[in-house]
């Protein structure tokens, strides 16, 4: 995948080269590939864990439950919209039944997502989850030490925070106001990272 992440000179290239991708056992049970959504123009990049079952029936990353909760974050709470920031994951595929991705298919789908980055460019990173955080800035740390930072990678930016799909799990239970406001710390952290006004709306 390396060569040819390479030899993608855009991102509908790279679109292309990925969605024909065998790589690993999860081309078999996918219904497609599952690239991005979006465009950079706000200089802001989310990069989630994988497609579930809704990203996987209509090519879309962040179009379940998650992914409504992640378009509120954007739109209610950055003032942009969410055609102005793009949207990608770690893994192109839907692993069978969400189960965590495996090591072995995130390290051969990260040709992918690197090519992607380079390609986007983006001014900042907001890597969403564990998964995600762990994956972009190499350090295998829990979500509550990773979080509240600005991690530079090869001079880019990349701001962890927790995964939407966590927030909606607290959802009714006392850590969520908590959890909420930390999430929305990380994002004006990132915010700031792009020049954009993170002043609450
Ligand atoms: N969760 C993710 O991490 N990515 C998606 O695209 C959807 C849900």
């Amino acid at each position: 995948q390396r060569g040819l992440a390479a030899k993608a000179t855009d991102l509908e290239a790279l679109k292309g080269a990925v969605a024909g991708c065998e790589a690993c056992a999860l081309c078999e049970t996918r219904t497609q590939t599952v690239f991005s959504d979006g465009t950079s123009s706000s200089g802001v990049m989310f990069i989630g864990e994988a497609p579930g079952a809704e990203e996987d029936a209509q090519g879309v990353p962040f179009v379940g439950r998650a992914g409504q909760f992640l378009t509120r974050i954007i739109e209610k709470g950055m003032g942009v919209d969410r055609s102005e920031v793009y949207i990608a994951n770690v893994l192109k595929c839907r692993p069978p039944d969400n189960r965590d991705p495996k090591v072995e298919e995130k390290a051969l789908c990260a040709a992918w997502l690197d090519r992607q980055i380079e390609l986007v460019n983006p001014r900042v990173i907001v890597a969403l989850g564990r998964h995600a955080a762990v994956h972009l800035t190499g350090k295998d740390q829990s979500m509550g030490r990773l979080r509240g930072q600005v991690h530079r990678v090869a001079g880019r930016p990349i701001v962890p925070t927790y995964h939407p799909s966590y927030l909606i799990r607290q959802e009714g239970s006392s850590s969520f106001v908590r959890t909420k406001k930390l999430v929305w710390e990380d994002i004006q952290l990132a915010m700031r990272e792009a020049d954009l006004d993170p002043e609450p709306k």
